[in-house]
């Protein structure tokens, strides 16, 4: 983690983030190839890993890239992958499925420290804070591994900046499946630099949809019948003070966009900030 001498959270993430905007985002300073610094499991199909940061590489928080391993051919196998560690951060960490036979995570499953990893210098991606009009409460709402870009986006000061409250549902089917998203909750809670304000403003809601929890049921449901507002002595969602940022299977992903635009919610786009923005968590129907 980044660490600096000034009291202030901000003045610090801000100062890191200025030493990196030193280099031109996607130049060619950014080498192709980071090392693994650490690797933890967190299911069968399930684990996150670091790796170092290429000091031109830039980044804002919620973007992905093209990371990948190279073949027996010396060929590169690259898939997206969210970023899952904020834009202020020294290290970079990524949070993964395993396809037990896909191209990449057969073998990206395998990695250990010192293991080296192909990671393409662009970023790119829809869930991002310009693409959005000023509000009081952002929703931030993953399934899956699509809880990645929001593990950067809790950890960025900006969105507590920006938005009162910030309600974060991630909806897995087994509570092994929250692992992940509980330990980034909890150590950002936790953190010298943003834990005051992760504490204050960060609502997380963890739901599970195959198991007894003490929050069970989808995400689309507990937004149609109200229980996700209610539970947190929130008013029903309303275009003219929330916000929302949707990134899980194309399923969930047009379930509740089909919610939103019957609240007369508007999507978001660079040119024209909006109420809503959605990014697919994987192509496909999922595994
Ligand atoms: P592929 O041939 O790519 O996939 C095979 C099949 O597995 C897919 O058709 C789909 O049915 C299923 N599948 C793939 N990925 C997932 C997943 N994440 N969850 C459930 N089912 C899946 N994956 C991550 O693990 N973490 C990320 O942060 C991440 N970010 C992404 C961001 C974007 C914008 C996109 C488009 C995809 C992202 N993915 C992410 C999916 C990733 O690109 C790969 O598909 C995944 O790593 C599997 O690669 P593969 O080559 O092993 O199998
Ligand atoms: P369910 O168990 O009822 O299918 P997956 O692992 O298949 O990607 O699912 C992750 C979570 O997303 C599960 O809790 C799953 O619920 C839920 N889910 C899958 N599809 C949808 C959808 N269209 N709308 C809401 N939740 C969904």
């Amino acid at each position: 983690m980044t660490q600096l001498q000034n009291p202030s959270p901000l003045a610090v993430l801000d100062q890191a983030n200025k030493s990196l905007a030193s280099h031109p985002k996607g130049g060619i300073s950014a080498p192709d190839q980071v090392t693994v610094t650490a690797v933890t499991h967190w299911t069968d199909k399930l684990f996150s890993f670091q790796t170092d940061r290429p000091p031109g590489f830039r980044f804002q928080s919620g973007e992905f890239a093209m990371i990948g391993l190279v073949d027996d051919e010396g060929k590169a196998v690259t898939r997206a992958y969210s970023i899952a560690s904020p834009h202020w951060d020294d290290h970079l960490e990524f949070y993964s499925i395993i396809v037990p036979d896909g191209p990449l995570t057969s073998r990206l499953r395998h990695v250990q420290i010192g293991d080296k990893i192909v990671l393409r210098p662009k970023t790119t991606g829809t869930l991002g804070l310009a693409r959005l009009r000023d509000g009081q409460r952002l929703y931030l709402l993953a399934t899956g591994t699509g809880f990645a870009p929001f593990a950067a986006l809790i950890r960025d000061p900006e969105i507590y900046e920006r938005f009162e409250q910030v309600i974060l549902v991630h909806g897995c089917r087994t509570i092994a499946e929250l692992g992940y998203s509980q330990k980034i909750v909890a150590d950002s809670r936790a953190h010298p630099l943003i834990g005051e304000m992760v504490t204050r403003q960060l609502h997380y809601v963890p739901s599970v949809t195959r198991e007894n929890f003490t929050q069970t049921g989808r995400i689309t449901t507990l937004l149609a019948d109200g229980k996700l507002a209610s539970s947190l002595s929130l008013p029903p969602l309303d275009p003219a003070f929330d916000r929302i940022m949707i990134c899980g299977s194309i399923g969930l992903n047009q379930d509740i966009a089909a919610q939103l635009l019957e609240k007369n919610f508007h999507e978001g786009n660079l040119s024209s900030p909006g109420d809503y923005v959605i990014e697919r968590a994987f192509v496909g129907d999922g595994i």
